[in-house]
């Protein structure tokens, strides 16, 4: 039985992530879904939010599982029987996801699957979400119905708690 693991950040989860998570999922027998736990000063969502929100989405598949890393991916990897890492590349991520699949196969021999990512989602990114989210952009074309609908209220409450800080 072949184990992958998608890690990321999901901060929050794009159409992007899930198009990798479920072409995934077609290739091997299970997938376990990684969410970071080093929170950004920028993050819009908690770990357990995100966790939350995922867990929601890749509920359609019945071989995907959603958790908490922290720590070194290579480590989650080995207490987990983690066969593959699989990650979706975009051309602007290549040197760094190249240095990190060298550097995470170096450290414990485990190797990275990169999925080319559909090129509908190519420009999509959580950090361009957020600015575009936080900035009044419409981010809907981007992301599930859910995470959207909490993402756009998320940044409402932030404005109203900045204003209400003046
Ligand atoms: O969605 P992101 O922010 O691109 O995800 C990056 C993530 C969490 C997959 C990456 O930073 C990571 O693997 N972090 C765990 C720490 C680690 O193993 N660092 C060494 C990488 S070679």
């Amino acid at each position: 039985m072949t184990r992958a693991v998608c890690p990321g950040s999901f901060d929050p989860a794009t159409h992007g992530h899930l198009d990798v998570i479920e072409r995934t999922s077609r290739i091997v027998d299970h997938v376990v879904v990684a969410v970071g736990t080093n929170v950004s000063k920028n993050a819009l969502f908690t770990p357990d939010e995100r966790v939350e929100m995922l867990s929601e989405e890749c509920g359609r598949w019945g071989n995907v599982e959603v958790t908490l890393f922290g720590g070194l991916l290579v480590d989650f990897c080995t207490a987990n029987d983690i066969d593959v890492i699989s990650k979706g590349l975009r051309a602007t991520d290549f040197g760094y996801e190249l240095q990190m699949a060298q550097m995470n196969r170096q450290l414990t021999g485990v190797d990275t699957l990169f999925l080319p990512t559909t090129p509908q989602w190519a420009y999509v990114s959580s950090s361009l979400i957020r600015e575009v989210a936080t900035l009044g952009g419409d981010v809907t074309p981007f992301l599930p119905e859910k995470i959207a609908a909490r993402t756009i209220a998320r940044v409402a409450s932030r404005h109203a708690g900045a204003r209400n800080d003046m």
